[in-house]
């Protein structure tokens, strides 16, 4: 759950005007492409293309239940009213795991080495400072994703663990690094 102070208006590498905002119910049709449009872009997902099959009505859902959870969020990056971007993040829902959640972050492929992939992890880590009782950011990555990880590092997380052969991508065993950020 976010509120107003969410908007951002900011300006990526090529000078393009890119907004942040937080998802809502009415996004559920551009996220469901955009979601499309990433499985089909990069092979670092976990996804292939085609697998996504939420309906408009359980991506209304899911975005729904983020934002009615102060917990988690979902922020997309708009250019030109286009969705380029999303990060969502989803905290635990007990007492002893409040503190610490798990985001998924993708960017279209036209999009990349722009900065807005930092925008959007930028956003979403100072969403969780302000709820003042997350204190753990944590993500999985394909270790081969040199430019996912090298983003989560300049931001000060650290590797945790792998998750050997956890993946299978185009026939070649992949595994997963878990990386995390704590946020005193
Ligand atoms: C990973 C991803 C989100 C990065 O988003 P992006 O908008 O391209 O990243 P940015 O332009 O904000 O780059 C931020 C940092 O990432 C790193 N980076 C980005 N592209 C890189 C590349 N090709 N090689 C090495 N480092 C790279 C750099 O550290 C860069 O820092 P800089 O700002 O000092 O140059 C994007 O490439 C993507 O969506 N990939 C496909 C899906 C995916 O892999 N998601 C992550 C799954 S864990």
């Amino acid at each position: 759950m976010g509120g107003p102070g969410l908007e951002q208006q900011l300006t990526d590498r090529h000078g393009r005007e890119i907004i942040l905002r937080e998802a809502e119910e009415g996004d559920a049709v551009p996220v469901l492409a955009f979601v499309r449009h990433v499985d089909r872009e990069s092979t670092f997902l976990s996804r292939e293309p085609g697998e996504f099959a939420a309906s408009e009505i359980q991506e209304r859902q899911h975005i729904s239940m983020l934002r009615g959870r102060t917990g988690s969020i979902m922020l997309l990056a708009l250019h030109d009213g286009e969705l380029v971007g999303a990060i969502d993040f989803s905290g635990g829902t007990r007492r002893r795991n409040v503190h610490a959640g798990e985001f998924g972050l993708s960017v279209r492929r036209p999009y990349w080495g722009a900065g807005i992939g930092g925008m959007l992890l930028d956003a979403m880590l100072v969403w969780a400072r302000g709820t003042g009782f997350i204190h753990k950011v944590r993500l999985r990555v394909q270790d081969r994703n040199v430019a996912a990880i090298a983003l989560y590092r300049s931001r000060g997380f650290e590797e945790e663990g792998r998750l050997a052969r956890e993946m299978r991508v185009d026939g070649e065993w992949v595994d997963l690094v878990m990386m995390g950020l704590w946020l005193p």
